[in-house]
């Protein structure tokens, strides 16, 4: 069937299309149907039958005599190791892990918060929570102490699982200090703490907290797999909204592991006991999908590389791991094969390998620029598609869906909405667009299996923030366009979140930081343009007047403070001080058209600002910093 055909059918009849997809993983008990509309606009899938991801992504693949199939290949330039791991270790290990964790307490329904490195044991600890119907929460390395710390008071932990450290190019990142900086700044304790030691660093265990991730395992019963409801929630997944506060994503169990399992074919044409590699962190969504449960689910080899694109130790790397480990299907950010391209741009180490194992590269989690899609086409020779999705949705709102049909590759599309997905453009009253026209992107609910379902606890906030704007529809926060040929594009966010280096982060969190420092007495950050990571913040600080310390120390004191309490990944470096930010009439200030100035932009004079004459000492004041005309 073409890609037309299965679209149309998903959308005639959904019942019947998404049944069919429940087929592709094991359940104990047979959900009675697909969706469970009952709430609307609040909507569930397969909500009664039940199922463990676990077992669908670990031991069915035993059971059915695969189990000396490769499951996880652990690929690690920084520490100089390569690591190969079977479904039948992988249960064994995980087995056992659920079991030390179940004899410590952990039961269906408690929340564990996992702050790990990109290494095996990551995976470990997600897939054993959800055997036992544990719901993890994964939180990124790169984050500090303060955002861990909101996480944990928000999701209230049972347990948390962390490592002693992970490794950055050049520095050891110390994982235990900051775990144990959280929960000083957290309210909520948790009962216990699990920590895997590395050989990198040894951390020190706090008596009657801390148990070692060896120790607390040994003697335990493993643990088998316990059948939860097809609406409980397997993970819950922090992202940037607005506010400092982050959103947590709870994602159900079953229609998360039917909507994965069905892309692992239907889009990345892969087959099981093949070997993917998403090369990006189990901290964010696409770790959650294409790391672990989504490879895992179907069948097939996942790479766990713990290394960046360049420098670990050239440019080649990625080439290089391709190679060893006949990856098929690479899926990464386009800011990954920025830095390639501009540390080799030629591509000369792409003839040092053998790619001939390579189908498919697949680029999210930022708009894909056409240099960078072009360059890869040329070096690599397979096709390079752009797709688009959200942590939110948790698998790809629109696609070119390989594994039905490859469709024309339009450059600057992540091509087509995919099945269960109906996607419009409206207006700010709401009404459609017509194609070409640019507004706001909306999806006709209900979403498809896999997508949010709420956030946790916070279900008015889930409602204000997506539902409430378009009523019937979800809105994703992005504008864009769609055009004749029904291929999407995605221009900007509507609100302030910004994307730097493929890391969604949000500038309302930072100005709440900066909004902090005794001598600021207003702010503004804005995502400006960078040719590496597509997004930078950049701050702007008015002083309180009287203010003893100088423009500079402030600047350095507030880059510290994003720094420490929110994390290195905010890559919070660009700030000045000027002395009033250019506002609205009604006081609303004008980020659009300080992110126009910063970047060199023409832009039309706002004909509700203030003060016109503010937007020069903007000019000015960007120069410094290598921006502005
Ligand atoms: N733990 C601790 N610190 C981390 C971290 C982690 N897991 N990940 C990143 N950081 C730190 C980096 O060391 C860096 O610190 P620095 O300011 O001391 O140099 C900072 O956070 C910013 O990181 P990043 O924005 O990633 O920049 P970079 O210069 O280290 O690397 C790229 C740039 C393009 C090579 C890198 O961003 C990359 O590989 N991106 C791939 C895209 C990706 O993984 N996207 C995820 C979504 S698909
Ligand atoms: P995240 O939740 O971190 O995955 O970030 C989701 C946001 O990243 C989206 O709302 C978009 O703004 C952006 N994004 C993701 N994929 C793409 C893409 N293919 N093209 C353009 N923007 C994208």
């Amino acid at each position: 069937m073409a890609y037309g055909d299965i679209y149309e059918a998903a959308k005639r009849d959904p019942e019947a299309f998404w049944m069919e997809a429940a087929k592709g993983i094991d359940w104990d008990v047979q959900p009675s149907k697909a969706l469970f509309d009952e709430n609307a606009p609040l909507y569930e899938w397969y909500a009664d039958g039940k199922l463990n991801a676990c077992w669908n992504a670990v031991d069915r693949h035993v059971e059915a005599g695969h189990g000396d199939r490769t499951a996880i290949i652990y690929d690690s330039p920084v520490t100089h190791t390569k690591r190969e791991m079977t479904f039948v270790e992988l249960r064994n290990r995980v087995a056992t892990l659920a079991g030390a964790l179940r004899a410590k307490g952990v039961e269906k329904g408690d929340r564990v918060i996992i702050y790990m490195p990109m290494i095996p044991e990551a995976l470990e600890a997600m897939l054993a929570c959800a055997r036992l119907g544990a719901i993890h929460s994964v939180v990124f390395g790169g984050f500090a102490s303060h955002e861990l710390a909101v996480r944990i008071d928000d999701c209230k932990p049972k347990c948390i699982i962390a490592a002693s450290c992970g490794i950055e190019p050049g520095r050891v990142v110390h994982y235990k200090p900051l775990l144990d900086g959280a929960l000083e700044q957290s309210t909520h304790q948790p009962d216990f703490c699990v920590v895997y030691q590395r050989e990198q660093e040894v951390a020190h265990l706090e008596e009657g907290r801390d148990v070692n991730w060896h120790g607390f395992q040994y003697g335990v019963e493993p643990a088998d797999c316990v059948p939860v409801e097809g609406n409980h929630p397997l993970y819950i997944l922090y992202t940037s909204g607005t506010t400092g506060q982050p959103k947590g994503v709870v994602r159900h169990t079953g229609g998360h592991s039917v909507a994965l399992n069905w892309t692992m074919r239907n889009l990345y044409d892969m087959n099981p006991g093949e070997v993917f590699w998403a090369a990006s962190d189990v901290g964010w969504v696409v770790g959650h999908s294409y790391i672990c449960y989504g490879p895992l689910t179907f069948g097939c080899a996942t790479v766990v590389f713990e290394g960046k694109p360049v420098g670990t130790p050239d440019a080649g790397t990625f080439w290089r791991v391709i190679q060893d480990h006949k990856v098929r299907c690479l899926f990464t950010a386009p800011t990954a094969f920025r830095a390639i391209k501009r540390d080799d741009p030629t591509g000369s180490l792409v003839g040092d390998y053998d790619l001939s194992s390579l189908r498919s590269l697949f680029l999210a989690g930022e708009r894909a620029d056409p240099d960078t899609i072009e360059w890869a086409q040329d070096k690599l020779g397979v096709p390079v598609i752009d797709h688009w999705w959200q942590t939110e949705t948790g698998w790809a709102i629109a696609g070119n869906p390989l594994g039905i049909e490859k469709l024309p590759v339009k450059i600057g599309s992540p091509s087509v909405a995919m099945p269960g997905y109906d996607v419009c453009i409206l207006d700010e009253g709401g009404h459609p667009m017509k194609p070409g026209e640019l507004g706001a992107i909306a999806v006709k609910l209900p979403l498809p299996p896999g997508t949010l379902p709420t956030l946790w606890e916070a279900e008015e906030r889930f409602r204000k923030a997506y539902l409430t704007h378009f009523p019937g529809y979800y809105e994703t926060g992005d504008a864009g366009m769609i055009d004749e040929d029904g291929y999407l594009y995605i221009m900007a966010r509507t609100d302030d979140v910004i994307n730097v280096a493929g890391h969604r982060l949000s500038t309302g969190a930072m100005e709440e930081v900066l909004a902090a420092h005794a001598d600021v007495a207003e702010c503004a950050v804005i995502g400006v343009t960078d040719t590496l990571k597509g997004q930078l913040p950049m701050g702007f600080l008015c002083l309180n007047k009287g203010a003893e310390t100088t423009p500079e120390q402030v600047v350095k004191d507030c880059v510290k403070m994003v720094r420490d309490q929110i994390g290195p990944v905010a890559a919070f470096k660009l700030a000045v001080v000027v002395d009033r930010l250019p506002k609205t009439r009604s006081g609303k200030i004008l980020r659009g058209t300080m992110v126009k100035i910063a970047d060199g932009e023409d832009f039309k004079m706002p004909a509700t600002i203030d003060d016109p004459a503010i937007l020069d000492e903007i000019a000015e004041a960007v120069k410094p910093l290598g921006y502005g005309k």
